[in-house]
């Protein structure tokens, strides 16, 4: 066992980890992250990807311990009630979601390709989202909902 600093939506926290433990496990059960959600455990889901300096990682393959010294983002991070993020105003209006189980790790993967790539073409952001899998099958809404947000980006 180790304490380790995890600086996650902004806060340090101190958190005593094993050697071999996830991030996923480090943010769920640590922190009580629940936005995280496993669903395969082996990197092919998506449903646990959360942002480490602005990029997406599958946290079920991260090492909690690697995680120490970067900034890490989880939904619960990314906007409030009040004042949601973009994104996650535009899975709102097009109902980007059925039981929203990937919906965090979608929105989170979408979020960085907007922050990094605003001029995507509608088969860049296909591939970008490829990684992020939906049970529900809703990709039509979870497509047009990315869509929607980028084309509000590009309009201010
Ligand atoms: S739970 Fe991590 S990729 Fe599926
Ligand atoms: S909305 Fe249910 S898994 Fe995607």
């Amino acid at each position: 066992m180790e304490t380790i600093t995890l600086r996650v939506n902004g806060r340090a926290h101190q958190i005593t980890v094993r050697g071999h433990q996830t991030l996923l496990d480090a943010l769920r059960d640590g922190l009580g992250l629940l936005s995280v959600r496993e669903g395969c455990g082996i990197g092919v889901c998506g449903a646990c990807t959360v942002l480490i300096d602005g990029r997406p990682f599958s946290a079920c393959l991260t090492l909690a311990a690697l995680a120490e010294g970067r900034e890490i983002l989880t939904v619960e991070g990314l906007g409030t009630a009040e004042h949601l993020d973009p994104v996650q105003d535009a899975f709102l209006a097009r109902t980007g979601f059925q039981c929203s189980y990937c919906t965090p790790g979608i929105i989170l993967t979408a979020k960085a390709l907007l922050d990094a790539c605003p001029d995507a073409t509608d088969e860049e952001l296909r591939e970008y989202l490829s990684g992020n899998l939906c049970r529900c099958g809703s990709y039509v809404k979870i497509l047009d909902s990315v869509r929607t947000a980028l084309a509000r980006l590009r309009s201010h």
